[in-house]
């Protein structure tokens, strides 16, 4: 797959990963539509995109706003962009315990994480039906691999990711849809500090697993590397990742660690 000519729009683009693969596919003369609630940090990145030659749109999107979702979408289209990708990064974290987490933080973290995610997926998908493809990225998570403390609806909201993109695969790649699930280990942004805790406030601290993972740059990299080659899912990581290996093949052994593991 060739960026250079073709239109890509990413969401959670002001800050972490979605910013940090903007400015990796504004190297190569593309366009792109940036949106994330954080008008701000939108256009800090939109200077950035257009410093590199490449240009830019700035959507400002809240993912939990179903109907602006939409509504944006048609008057993206309807303004003639012809979106070859969609990568959505938009997200938030958590940071509290099942049997003290209020079902509205749940909610929230489900449409944030899922619901959000799968509107604008819903409103752009016949548009690139019509224009003969194009290519989803969704990001889920280690942990939308296997479940870890701390995370009930974070994890729940990642592991609702795989199912539903695998089925809007296998529905849809007769149209020429790509589809490519990212799973970040460890990845230094903000995700710790704006994860919610069991009062629905911001944990404000950048965790010791986000402090030493890889930098956004890099995992930018990786993820633009896989997009490149339409991989189905995309590891985004070090170390970390051996997780995935070891709850497929030991699982025992996860089962073991999972009860042990320092949360934070
Ligand atoms: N970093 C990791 O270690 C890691 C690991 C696994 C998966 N992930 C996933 O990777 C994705 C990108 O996160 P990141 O690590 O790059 O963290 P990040 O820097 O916090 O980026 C997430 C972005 O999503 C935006 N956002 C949050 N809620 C939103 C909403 N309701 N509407 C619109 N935008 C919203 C945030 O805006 P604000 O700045 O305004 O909050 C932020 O710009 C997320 O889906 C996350 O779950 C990250």
């Amino acid at each position: 797959m060739d960026f250079a000519g073709k239109t890509f729009w990413i969401t959670g683009a002001a800050s972490g990963m979605g910013r940090a693969l903007s400015l990796e596919i504004a190297d190569n003369q593309a366009r792109l539509i940036i949106s994330d609630r954080d008008l701000k940090g939108l256009q800090q990145t939109a200077s950035e995109i257009l410093a590199k030659g490449s240009s830019v749109r700035i959507e400002p999107l809240d993912m939990t706003d179903t109907s602006s979702i939409f509504e944006t979408a048609r008057k993206v289209i309807g303004d003639g962009e012809t979106i070859y990708g969609l990568y959505q990064f938009a997200g938030i974290s958590q940071r509290s315990l099942v049997a003290e987490t209020p079902i509205e933080n749940d909610r929230l973290i489900m449409e944030v994480n899922f619901f959000g995610v799968i509107a604008l997926t819903k409103a752009v998908l016949p548009h690139m039906i019509q224009n003969g493809g194009g290519q989803l990225a969704a990001t889920s998570s280690l942990v939308g691999k296997f479940g870890f403390p701390y995370r009930s609806a974070y994890s729940a909201s990642k592991h609702a990711i795989h199912g539903f993109f695998e089925s809007l695969l296998a529905e849809n790649s007769k149209y020429q849809i790509k589809v490519s699930i990212l799973i970040p280990g460890r990845v230094q942004t903000n995700i710790s500090r704006f994860a919610i805790d069991k009062q629905g406030k911001e944990h404000g601290i950048l965790d010791d697993g986000q402090a030493n993972g890889i930098t956004a740059g890099k995992a930018a990299k990786l993820i633009f590397s896989g997009l490149k080659q339409e991989k189905k899912e995309i590891w985004v990581g070090g170390n970390e990742m051996l997780m995935l290996h070891i709850r497929r093949f030991l699982p025992t052994l996860y089962y073991y660690m999972a009860t042990r593991i320092k949360p934070m």
